[in-house]
């Protein structure tokens, strides 16, 4: 067993296990994909503050989020598709996060269905709602939710229509996968992991199939959200939602201070700054460089997520620093699920909270909640120098 020191150590080990058309899905942005590397390479920017001579012993990362507590400010992302990256991937993953103390979000686009997630964990988890024109779905979606005891609703904003990736069309992405001669050829190298699915509970969107009829193509994440997703989303139908919930709401997706005002107007609970890890508006800025216009907009009025781009515990602690209350990994989470299962998603948390807890002593902090400004060395313009 190789020795896994950093989420890329996954990475690799991710890459050579799972079938192309799953790496290829997770690992890309739209179109140039400009949003996508600029959501990590802004990270890199930022720089921190070293101190010294400062107790470091009794050193905390527990936080809250929404009001629940967790070991450290890192919820997993609503990813689609996870159960195509491992067999039972949204299950593993939610464990994982449960035994970490995290919260996990469950994606309406999941293999795994909220029921099973659900039956297999004691704890609440999120679930994330794509607002579909079938509106009975929709309510009966929501009704799933509640009665799985779901603690928070988070509601994507960025994904009305889906950014169009190019190596998921050339790859013919779906769930299961079509056995084309490109696909089998691959599939034929990655037989563990072709093997543990033929034991998997499910290879469908589980929240999907069986739920809905007349649908052309229920196996294509592409043909599903161009046929279903409602183009009509707005900020009343979004406070209606928050109404037929009624409960805790995160709006995901916001990236913009007009916006995150109006969040803030509907009364979310927390919003989650992110441009769907570069998915969707290709050209956009970097969640973390448009945070601190955000953050100012909002003045504390609402719980403040970052996502989009974090890798690291170094990452996390910038995002914290910056004013962030928490964050969400994607991408992070899914190499490690790819790469080793549970386990691998235990490692990846693993990983980023000995980055976060190290960085947080020698930057001389011992709390997470005295994370600030202070910590950070951030490059002049950084906050962007954009005409009106
Ligand atoms: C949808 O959730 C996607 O980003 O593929």
């Amino acid at each position: 067993m190789p020795v896994i020191t950093n989420i890329q150590d996954l990475k690799r080990i991710y890459e050579r296990r799972v079938p192309r058309m799953f790496f290829d899905y997770a690992e890309s942005g739209s179109w140039t994909e400009q949003t996508f590397r600029e959501n990590t390479s802004d990270f890199e920017q930022i720089r921190l503050r070293q101190r010294v001579a400062v107790d470091m012993s009794g050193r905390s990362t527990a936080a809250q989020m929404i009001g629940e507590e967790v070991s450290m400010p890192v919820a997993l992302a609503p990813v689609g598709l996870t159960g195509m990256q491992h067999a039972d991937g949204e299950i593993k993953a939610a464990k994982a996060a449960e035994d970490f103390g995290v919260p996990f979000t469950l994606s309406t686009m999941s293999i795994n269905s909220i029921e099973d997630v659900a039956e297999a964990t004691t704890k609440p988890f999120w679930f994330q709602l794509y607002t579909m024109n079938d509106e009975d779905y929709v309510r009966r979606l929501i009704q799933r939710a509640k009665d799985a005891k779901c603690s928070a609703l988070v509601i994507t904003l960025d994904l009305q229509i889906l950014g169009q990736r190019h190596k998921d069309l050339k790859n013919g992405l779906s769930a299961p996968p079509k056995l084309t001669p490109k696909t089998i050829a691959n599939l034929m190298t990655k037989w563990a992991w072709g093997i543990e699915m033929l034991g998997a509970k499910r290879r469908e969107f589980g929240n999907i199939v069986g739920h809905v009829e007349g649908i052309s193509d229920a196996s294509s994440l592409g043909a599903w959200t161009s046929e279903q997703f409602d183009l009509s989303l707005d900020w009343g139908k979004i406070a209606k939602l928050k109404e037929m919930w009624g409960g805790k709401v995160i709006l995901k997706g916001i990236l913009d201070a007009e916006d995150a005002k109006m969040a803030v107007k509907v009364g979310a609970d927390a919003i989650v700054v992110s441009n769907h890890g570069g998915r969707q508006l290709d050209g956009a800025l970097s969640s973390i460089r448009m945070l601190p216009q955000i953050l100012d907009a909002v003045g504390g009025e609402v719980e403040v997520i970052l996502d989009s781009g974090i890798r690291s515990g170094q990452d996390v602690l910038k995002s914290l620093a910056m004013g962030a209350d928490g964050t969400m990994i994607g991408r992070a989470f899914v190499y490690g699920l790819g790469a080793m299962g549970q386990k691998g998603v235990t490692t990846a948390l693993e990983v980023i909270h000995k980055e976060l807890d190290t960085t947080m002593a020698l930057c001389g902090e011992r709390d997470i909640a005295n994370l600030g400004r202070h910590n950070l060395l951030i490059p002049k313009g950084f906050e962007g120098e954009w005409q009106d």
